[in-house]
């Protein structure tokens, strides 16, 4: 009998749903999903469908935990502008580890995904590489107020913090309004069956600037790390798959793992030229038999107009997770080709 119990607040999204497959299989934790949804994937996982913006329901539907050792917060409200995600995020991070902490006198640690933007990263250039002791952009940022709530809440307690900074996540999920892959996916399969070239739709700036990515098998490892590793309490790391790259280096692979012919930069709004592919999509889903996902639940196109436009290096500094002990990195044009992969023997894309 497994003597660890994970809670993963936010257990559908990009990095709480590819962690909890890793803990899965990598481990022999007790895991408890929580989310407003139910999967839709096999799981062993047991799972708690609660709004965690609602404080009274969320100690309600938590009150049953009374042996977690673990949690891991993952949740995210995104809101309309930059200032308005404090409190959300705030309230959904304090509610639940706030009702976890009262059921649950055997919990150890508490870890937090935050974020490369907290640097200023979605703002316009920044000090690169980042570092973790940067000063934050001009607040707010939801981020820095997490983690100063994390850092206050935990005064006084037996338990432990950690927390993670990656650089846009890269893994399946579904309904996520930041996942890049299935952006990319997506995009190509739906450029190729209208016969056209893959063509990179973002800036020819952005095109050409240096990039980073994080693995979400490397991130869900690193949070294991995080929770389970002496060197790592009570601190903040930046994590990304360690290398860099450029668009224009790794977009020509693209087009061969998509067989496809390459084409030149071509800067269009993906929000506003894609969601008229909708009724295409379902086509192209009938005509090769691919699961029935519903084009708004697979890509969110704002996210990947976001990525497409960084007209500017996006680099954080890895020393201090690698000094701290943690070494696993990932080569990113490998990871771009397998997850491309993955997505197809899942039949999302063809
Ligand atoms: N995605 C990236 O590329 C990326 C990069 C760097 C940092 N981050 C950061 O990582 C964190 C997690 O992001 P993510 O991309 O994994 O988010 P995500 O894909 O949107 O997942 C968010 C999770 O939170 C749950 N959730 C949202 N609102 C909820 C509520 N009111 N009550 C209960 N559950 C709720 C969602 O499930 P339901 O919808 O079913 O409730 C989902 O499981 C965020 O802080 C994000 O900024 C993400």
């Amino acid at each position: 009998m497994a003597t660890q119990h994970a809670v993963i607040l936010g257990a559908l999204g990009v990095t709480g749903r590819n962690l909890l497959h890793w803990l899965e299989a990598n481990t022999d934790w007790r895991i408890t999903g929580v989310a407003r949804r139910k999967p839709n994937f096999e799981t062993r996982a047991q799972f708690v469908q609660v709004d965690l913006l609602d404080r009274d329901a969320t100690f309600e539907a938590l009150a049953h935990l009374k042996d977690v050792t673990h949690v891991f917060f993952c949740g995210f409200v995104p809101m309309p502008s930059w200032p308005e995600h404090d409190a959300p995020n705030l309230a959904i991070l304090a509610n639940g580890v706030e009702a976890i902490e009262k059921a649950s006198p055997a919990l150890e640690h508490v870890h937090l995904i935050e974020g490369t933007k907290i640097y200023g990263s979605h703002l316009g250039r920044f000090r690169t590489p980042a570092k973790e002791d940067d000063p934050p952009h001009m607040l707010p940022n939801f981020y820095y107020t997490q983690e100063q709530w994390l850092r206050r809440h935990r005064q006084g307690k037996d338990w432990s913090w950690s927390a993670l900074r990656p650089q846009t996540v890269c893994g399946f999920s579904l309904g996520s309004p930041m996942n890049l892959i299935n952006a990319i996916a997506v995009y190509a399969a739906i450029s190729k069956e209208m016969g056209l070239p893959l063509r990179y739709p973002g800036s020819e700036a952005a095109y050409r600037a240096i990039y980073q990515v994080t693995d979400a098998d490397l991130l869900s490892k690193c949070m294991h790390w995080c929770a389970t590793a002496e060197g790592a309490r009570d601190d903040v790391f930046n994590i990304t798959n360690t290398d860099f790259f450029r668009w224009e280096n790794v977009w020509p692979r693209f087009a061969k793992a998509f067989d496809m012919e390459l084409g030149q930069v071509q800067h269009i709004s993906l929000a506003q030229f894609m969601p008229d592919k909708a009724g295409l999509w379902q086509d192209i889903q009938k005509k090769y038999g691919l699961e029935p996902y519903s084009f708004e639940d697979l890509v969110s196109w704002p996210f990947a107009d976001y990525c497409f436009t960084r007209d500017y290096d996006v680099m954080t500094d890895t020393l201090k997770i690698r000094r701290a002990g943690f070494h696993d990195c990932v080569d990113t044009e490998q990871m771009f080709i397998d997850l491309f992969d993955t997505l197809r023997a899942k039949r999302v894309i063809p």
